[in-house]
């Protein structure tokens, strides 16, 4: 028998070193007859060097959520080559004000929202409108709960948006929030399918993947189905992690992730990236 050519894929990460994710894409790839390229984002950026890289590369899968890998994708698309998921999504899809807006719009369950003026005393007079304590504030983009935080009042309020401007390099929009007591929910799509859920739960009331330490998993019922169905058609985003809360028994979809986990169950791990690339194999023809 003939040996088949092998499928050159790109996988784009940062890191200082392999991380149990690279080697279980690569030990992967290699048992799926794929070539993985790998462009580390946090080394290796020289232009001519990419461009020669990716030269044979059908397409490309990004593993990170970092503002230089961002621009790599970019630079790939606009070199013609297809990244899973495209750097829009990150623009749009990730900006939860952007996120909110959008699931009004669809009519998907989220959490009540509003965009705050710049100006403290138009943003108090907002919060004071929108009246929902304790209210979360959050900037429009952010990761790992870094800028979340949860106001008792105007004034704690004030505080907070003072200390986000003052940690952030530059002042970004933040949005106001109802607040929601719930633990996370998480739901990993690839493909459009759900491929594993977990609880997370931590102490204090941001279960974020640093914060939170156990994960179990859960059912999926017919709402949640629903939901992350019209989810993935709506934000046609291929691979995410969708976090949901859940008040008074209904589904609450908090936000989209694109560059989702793999590693809320160790043992799942390898069968999750295995996924991505059958889904990255699939695309290309
Ligand atoms: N409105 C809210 N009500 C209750 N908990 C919230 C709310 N918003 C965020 N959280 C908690 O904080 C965590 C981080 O918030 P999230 O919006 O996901 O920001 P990030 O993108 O930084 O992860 C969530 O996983 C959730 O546990
Ligand atoms: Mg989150």
């Amino acid at each position: 028998m003939q040996k088949m050519k092998k499928i050159v894929i790109g996988y784009i990460f940062n890191e200082n070193n392999l991380t149990k994710d690279e080697r279980l894409f690569l030990e992967t790839a290699e048992k799926e007859n794929i070539e993985l390229v790998l462009f580390n984002t946090a080394k290796d950026i020289d232009e001519e060097d990419i461009k020669k890289k990716a030269k044979n590369c059908r397409i490309f899968y990004n593993n990170s959520a970092e503002e230089f890998s961002l621009e790599i994708v970019k630079t790939l698309e606009t070199l013609g080559k297809k990244v899973v998921d495209s750097s829009r999504k990150n623009y749009y899809d990730e900006d939860k004000w952007m996120f909110f807006l959008k699931c009004e719009r669809h009519k998907i369950p989220t959490l009540r929202t509003i965009l705050l003026s710049e100006t403290i005393p138009t943003a108090k007079k907002e919060l004071e409108k929108f009246n929902s304590w304790p209210v979360v504030l959050k900037r429009v983009i952010g990761t790992m709960g870094q800028y979340v935080d949860k106001a008792e009042n105007i004034k704690q309020a004030e505080k907070i948006i003072r200390k986000f401007w003052k940690k952030g390099s530059e002042r970004l929009p933040i949005i106001a929030q109802e607040f929601v007591k719930s633990p996370s929910y998480r739901v990993t799509i690839i493909d459009g399918k759900i491929v594993q859920t977990a609880i997370k739960k931590s102490k204090g009331w941001k279960a974020t993947g640093v914060y939170a330490k156990h994960f179990k998993k859960f059912k999926v019922d017919t709402e949640l189905k629903k939901i992350t169905k019209k989810i993935t058609k709506t934000f046609n985003i291929k691979v995410c992690g969708i976090d949901l809360l859940k008040k008074k028994g209904k589904w609450l979809v908090l936000e989209i992730n694109s560059t989702p986990a793999f590693d809320f169950f160790v043992q799942e791990r390898k069968k999750l990236i295995k996924k991505v690339l059958d889904f990255l194999k699939r695309r290309i023809k």
